[in-house]
């Protein structure tokens, strides 16, 4: 796991200097998911690709940017699912983007997932990981090299809300229940890219951030294996909640798929109460 770790590190590094460096234009395909891709996640999906390349323990990538499953080792034990640059719409308007690492041992499922980790390419380089033992451990960049600031432990309840997903598809009773919140004084956060999104309502103690199944998308936007179950295991860890509509947790997903997504909710206690009481789950 450390070399795994060692790994992300590194690609943090190539993909901060690619996303500073490299042409921000689209490239002339689309992912699995059916979204025209930047040069930059074809570019971000080649670092990542790259650098795991020399980690033995490591079978197997799935990536978002590409279809199936890409063979590293034989020998490996573990496969790596991530999402090589999250929020990259925002990288034109110079708002901050993330990957997020999904790192499983056997079967594509929430339960086993033995380790996650996302970066944050803001103002500097963070880095968040968190395993089945403890709190969520947070990174920082200076002069170039991550040094560990402590562990992130959230709130019972927080301030912030970021609600996911077009408002005019959204259930009546999501939007009441979000409208609710606002009007018991939570304050909007949501840039349109999860990972500084989830990143700053881990850090500031504690809230909500939504992404519902909608009218127009049921079963919501984000990713069950590279976006949503490792950012599950970070709230749990930091005794936050996170689960879907149905009250279940998201550390119980079994995808069908390597994109299949799901409608989630991550947050403190006070807030995942309030939300499973408000859906009736
Ligand atoms: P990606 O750039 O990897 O496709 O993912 C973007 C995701 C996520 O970061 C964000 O929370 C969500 O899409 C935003 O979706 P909306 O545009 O529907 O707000
Ligand atoms: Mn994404
Ligand atoms: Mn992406």
């Amino acid at each position: 796991m450390e070399l795994i770790i060692d790994a992300i590190k590194e690609i943090a590094h190539r993909i901060d200097e690619a996303i500073k460096m490299e042409d921000l234009g689209y490239s002339d395909s689309s992912n699995s998911s059916g979204e025209d891709q930047l040069k930059l996640d074809v570019q971000s999906d080649l670092i990542i690709e790259r650098v795991f390349a020399k980690v033995s323990s490591v079978k197997n990538l799935v990536s978002e940017e590409k279809e199936g499953v890409h063979h590293l080792h034989d020998d490996g034990r573990f496969t790596v699912c991530y999402d090589p640059l999250d929020g990259s719409s925002l990288v034109d308007v110079n708002l901050s983007v993330g990957s997020i690492f999904g790192i499983y041992e056997g079967e594509l499922k929430a339960e086993n997932l033995v380790a996650s980790a996302y970066v944050v390419y803001g103002p500097r380089i963070e880095m968040v990981m968190a395993t089945r033992e403890g709190k969520p451990t947070l990174y920082c960049t200076r002069r170039n090299h991550f040094e560990t600031v402590g562990e992130i432990t959230m709130n019972e309840k927080g301030k912030l809300c970021a609600p996911g997903g077009t408002q005019k598809h959204w259930a009546p009773h999501h939007k009441a229940f979000i409208d609710g919140l606002f009007n018991d004084g939570y304050r909007l956060r949501y840039s349109g890219g999860m990972v500084p999104d989830l990143h700053q309502i881990l850090l500031k103690g504690g809230g909500l951030f939504s992404y519902p199944g909608t009218t127009d998308k049921p079963d919501g936007k984000l990713r069950q294996l590279f976006e949503v179950i490792p950012f599950a295991l970070m709230y749990e860890q930091a005794g936050g909640q996170a689960i879907n509509d149905k009250g279940m947790r998201l550390m119980e997903l079994v995808p069908s798929h390597p994109h299949d997504t799901s409608p989630c909710f991550f947050g403190s206690n006070s807030e995942i109460e309030a939300l499973k009481n408000a859906y009736g789950v």
